[in-house]
């Protein structure tokens, strides 16, 4: 039996036997789409690419990228035996280079010859049409020819619904090709102008385990037997400024399957979290809580969706932490925080009820780090973040819990808006709310309307009289604002190295005075620390460090882990500033900017080649908001 290690390496060595190339993964927290919480598919830096810039790594790519889903109904899906938010995307594009015909039958030997998969549990959809974009047909004729190869004759169906009662029933069955429509075949990610789409066509394994037995069934629905595996986008329209579907003049492929899904199938296991991917932390929550995490005869027992939810959280805390994102009531963070609280919440269910997030999370680190260095690298931040959002929360979840009882006594409603109460006098964050509820399914997204007004009206609240947006930049090009531009890249290096490489810059504003920046991290600076980062900045002044700027691809300069703003957007082409040891050539500090700066480090120190006159002094440090330190300094 293959194991997921193997099945990635089988991945990325298939395609760079097909001419392609290594895109390096991302972070899991986007680095310059404001527009996007968390990296959703491989296709996530690609977008410009698509559109007609050439890459600088060439036009077929292939990765395995980390991503997170986290729609408010996604997450409510987790707990079955396949849906998890966070997990790894195996992708592979061709950049108007090959397309459908290629793509195709080689996405098919990938599964039926490399992993072995039986050919005759394989389905796939095609786009049916709409007024816009005609039938695949070319894709359909492509597919039979394919299949052809491994000895099946698929024919296209327009009814969805030919489909066998069972597997073995399936082995001589014909019809394996189904149209579907905008919903299921269509990809883009936004509804915006210049956004890309296309047409796709779906993979389905047919597992043969029927969770919800139906008279007929189509490869698309819920009974939980077909298995969406991958999903080939024929990208080829984008969306003009009338908001119009427009074919470029270019063709795509862009293609992501699920590494979790496609080794459930290939392990043969019936349950995405019996893979060897999750081994290692269902066997932990089973140490710790001393439960099982099925019946002995392998059905779900009352902990399985315990079980699941902790399996799956816990990646997705550990891996949006080893980002630098703290928990918080904003944006990341919030949907950190959510995924800790329901650590918790869940791990009560399994009588876990002390400290056990930081045993799943070392478990992971322990599991994944061969694959993700930048786990081990932050595990000392990882563990202490997500051992204080517990035991902040167990303070007030039992509380909660006990109010919630009280309500249900007194048979009283809960709406959106009380729970929005709920969330901020216990920090219940919704989607458990609307489980302990029971909220039926079909009144879920009003209670989420309500929640979300309630909670927008109340930021609105809470945000007169906060400070304003940070304008960012330079105010001007005066010698002061840009020797303090430097200093500010010298003091965001120190800060990295004193306090760790969680911290990411969050904002800056730079006068002729003064400097400010915003970074994430947790806690008040102690008065040593902020003593040791100005020692640290003064040393490399009075060392003259070499300040030198280099106009690369961002991809290159993302690679070379270059500091950039969060939140901000950034060209394809962009110039990075590197403060370099005149002698070793040693690299303290490397940052998307586009300057200007002095030459050398020893500009900044205002009188005397000794430099002993000009020092770098933090005048203020506090707190910007959850999770943010604000520092002003000066150069005097
Ligand atoms: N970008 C496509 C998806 O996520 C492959 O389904």
């Amino acid at each position: 039996m293959l194991t997921s290690k193997q099945i990635r390496d089988k991945y990325i060595k298939f395609w760079l036997d097909r001419g392609h190339v290594i895109l390096p993964d991302v972070p899991l927290v986007p680095q310059n789409d404001p527009t996007l919480l968390f990296v959703n598919s491989g296709m996530f830096q690609l977008a410009n690419y698509l559109g007609g810039e050439p890459h600088p790594l060439g036009e077929r790519l292939v990765n395995i990228q980390r991503c997170l889903r986290t729609k408010y109904d996604e997450m409510l899906e987790v707990g079955d035996n396949r849906h998890t938010l966070m997990f790894e995307m195996i992708g592979n594009w061709s950049l108007n280079n090959f397309f459908k015909k290629e793509q195709i039958p080689w996405i098919l030997e990938f599964h039926v010859k490399e992993l072995g998969l039986d050919p005759h549990r394989l389905y796939v959809s095609v786009w049916g049409g709409d007024e816009l974009v005609p039938r695949d047909d070319e894709a359909i004729e492509i597919w039979k020819k394919a299949f052809r190869e491994y000895g099946i004759e698929a024919e296209f169906s327009e009814n969805i619904e030919a489909i066998p009662k069972d597997i073995e029933a399936g082995k001589n069955h014909k019809a394996r090709i189904f149209p579907y429509g905008k919903s299921d075949n269509w990809w883009q990610r936004a509804e915006a102008p210049g956004e890309l789409g296309g047409s796709s066509s779906e993979i389905f394994y047919d597992t043969g385990i029927i969770e919800r037995k139906q008279d007929k069934y189509h490869i698309n629905d819920d009974s939980g037997r077909f298995l969406e595996i991958g999903n080939n986008v024929f990208m080829e329209y984008k969306l003009n400024s009338d908001m119009k579907w427009e074919k470029m003049n270019r063709h795509n492929i862009d293609y992501g399957g699920g590494l979790e899904r496609v080794t459930m199938c290939v392990q043969g296991k019936r349950d995405i979290f019996e893979t060897d991917i999750y081994e290692p932390l269902l066997n932990k929550i089973r140490e710790i809580s001393r439960k099982e995490y099925k019946n002995a005869n392998g059905t779900e027992n009352e902990y399985t969706r315990s079980f699941r939810i902790l399996a799956d959280h816990s990646r997705a805390a550990t891996f949006i932490l080893a980002d630098g994102v703290i928990p918080s009531n904003k944006d990341q963070g919030y949907i950190l925080r959510r995924f800790i609280r329901r650590l918790v919440r869940y791990g009560k269910s399994l009588e876990l009820e002390s400290n056990f997030t930081r045993i799943l999370a070392e478990t992971i680190v322990e599991h994944m780090s061969d694959i993700y260095p930048h786990l081990k690298a932050n595990e000392g931040f990882i563990y202490d973040e997500i051992d204080k959002e517990e035991i902040k929360f167990r303070k007030t979840l039992e509380r909660g819990l006990n109010e919630f009882e009280k309500i249900r006594g007194r048979g009283e409603e809960i709406d959106g808006k009380k729970a929005f109460w709920f969330y901020e006098t216990y920090g219940f964050p919704l989607e458990m709310i609307v489980e302990e509820l029971g909220v039926p399914e079909k009144d879920a997204e009003k209670f989420e309307l309500d929640f979300e007004k309630a909670r927008k009206s109340h930021q609105e609240q809470s945000r007169t009289g906060a400070e304003q947006k940070f304008t960012g930049g330079l105010a001007d090009h005066s010698d002061e604002t840009t020797r303090l531009h430097t200093a500010h890249h010298l003091l965001l290096a120190a800060l990295k190295q004193v306090l760790g490489n969680h911290v990411k810059q969050r904002g800056s504003n730079i006068t002729n005075a003064r400097l400010r920046i915003d970074f994430s991290h947790n806690d008040k600076l102690t008065p040593e620390q902020i003593l040791e980062v100005e020692k640290i900045v003064n040393e490399k002044i009075d060392e003259g460090w070499t300040v030198e700027k280099k106009t690369m691809p961002k991809t290159e300069a993302e690679e070379i882990g270059a500091e950039m703003e969060f939140g901000q957007k950034y060209g394809d082409l962009v110039s990075v500033y590197f403060i370099k040891h005149p002698e070793t050539g040693q690299i303290f500090s490397k940052e998307f900017c586009g300057g200007p700066h002095v030459g050398n480090t020893k500009e900044l120190a205002r009188s005397g080649p000794d430099g002993k006159d000009g020092r770098f002094k933090i005048t203020k440090e506090q707190s910007s908001g959850a999770g943010i330190r604000r520092i002003k300094a000066v150069l005097k």
